[in-house]
């Protein structure tokens, strides 16, 4: 029914090597405009990112926990939440967190280890973050809060036990038709939930809501899309096009892919003011010229090599695509994303806005 196309060529595209003008990533539009410089020597295997020695130690826990909402459940060899099973297409395994964690890292690299824009000074006293994953996020927030209390909301049962004081994790829908996280909040945050997340309208004129008058909403997202800037992506690049296939089969979950790009009208709508965007440039590969982007690329390009066989799974089969069918796109899009001659980047949104002081 559906194949991948060939790998474009680069080589009949610009130099990968070219010096092009620009050197930041980082813009406050709502898309990015600097161009990534590129390395000019190219990426080499003996790069000083090499991975062998990384730890690959899993931050799961909880698994001695038998409580129903405390169980997984396994399909085709990577485990899934069972509590509200079938909710969210993505495994909860330690393959998984470490994959959600590596994205933080990438995060706190691009970002000078900022944890979130809004301006919430120095002693806020309540944080919700929404879709927690590992609670990487609310953990260091705590950590580095220590007059707020951090509540985060997940699906799964996949928060370690040994945290701050200060931060509490309960396993939820954070889309429940009755808001059951709390109010008064200074922050509400989600990152990476456009695979998540169904009605996000609803959600922002929830956390509205349950924000204290002032408080704000941030909503970090990495929008999934490859873009380029200096000619060496072709139109036929098979990492894209496994993309667009990835967003089609997202669309058909209830998800919307380019939902990165798109919340100023659900944070306006809510009724948030003052709504603010930094997009940063993150390259896909360590081929940028700067050293932080490079580490960001390679987190990057790993993080999306590591996601290929997660969309490949229950995503592409509610396209209808066959075994083999998923397997040849798997194959040719994890091939592509090696080619460093091609300077792909995503996106990355940070969205924040804020309740007004006063109500009504
Ligand atoms: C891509 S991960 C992001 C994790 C975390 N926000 C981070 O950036 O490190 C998405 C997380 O959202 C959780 N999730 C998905 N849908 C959810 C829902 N409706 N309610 C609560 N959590 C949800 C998943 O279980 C998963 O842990």
């Amino acid at each position: 029914m559906s194949s991948p196309p060939k790998a474009g060529d680069p080589s009949t595209s610009k130099s990968a090597s070219k010096v092009v003008a620009g050197a930041g990533a980082e813009t406050s539009g709502e898309a990015g405009s600097d161009i990534i410089e590129a390395q000019i020597s190219g990426y080499s295997e003996d790069d000083e990112f090499a991975t062998e020695d990384w730890d690959d130690a899993s931050s799961s826990a909880s698994t001695s926990i038998t409580s129903s909402i405390y169980a997984h459940i396994y399909e085709n060899g990577r485990r899934f939440h069972k509590y509200k099973h079938g909710r969210y297409p993505v495994p909860n395994d330690d393959i998984e967190q470490n994959r959600e964690d590596m994205k933080h890292a990438m995060i706190m690299e691009i970002t000078d280890g900022q944890l979130f824009y809004s301006p919430i000074g120095d002693q806020p006293s309540k944080i919700l973050d929404l879709g927690t994953g590992t609670g990487i996020w609310a953990i260091e927030v705590a950590d580095k809060y220590p007059t707020a209390e951090v509540l985060g909301v997940d699906l799964s049962p996949i928060q370690p036990v040994w945290t701050p004081p200060n931060v509490k994790f309960i396993i939820d829908d954070c889309e429940e038709d009755e808001w059951l996280n709390g109010s008064h909040w200074d922050l509400v945050h989600l990152r990476s939930m456009s695979a998540s997340i169904r009605d996000p309208d609803k959600l922002c004129r929830a956390a509205f809501e349950h924000l204290r008058p002032g408080g704000w909403m941030e909503w970090q997202e990495q929008h999934a899309w490859f873009q380029c800037d200096d000619g060496t992506m072709a139109p036929d690049d098979a990492a894209s096009a496994f993309y667009e296939l990835a967003q089609r089969a997202f669309a058909k979950l209830g998800f919307d892919g380019h939902l990165a790009s798109r919340l100023r009208a659900p944070l306006e709508g809510a009724g948030f003011r003052n709504v603010q965007c930094v997009v940063k440039k993150v390259p896909v590969g360590p081929w940028a010229r700067d050293r932080i982007l490079r580490l960001a690329g390679l987190y990057l390009q790993t993080a999306i090599r590591e996601f290929v066989p997660v969309v490949a799974g229950r995503p592409l089969q509610a396209l209808g695509l066959s075994d083999a069918e998923r397997e040849a796109w798997r194959a040719t899009a994890v091939r592509a994303l090696e080619d460093m001659r091609v300077h792909r980047y995503w996106n990355v949104y940070f969205w924040y806005g804020q309740k007004p002081p006063t109500e009504g």
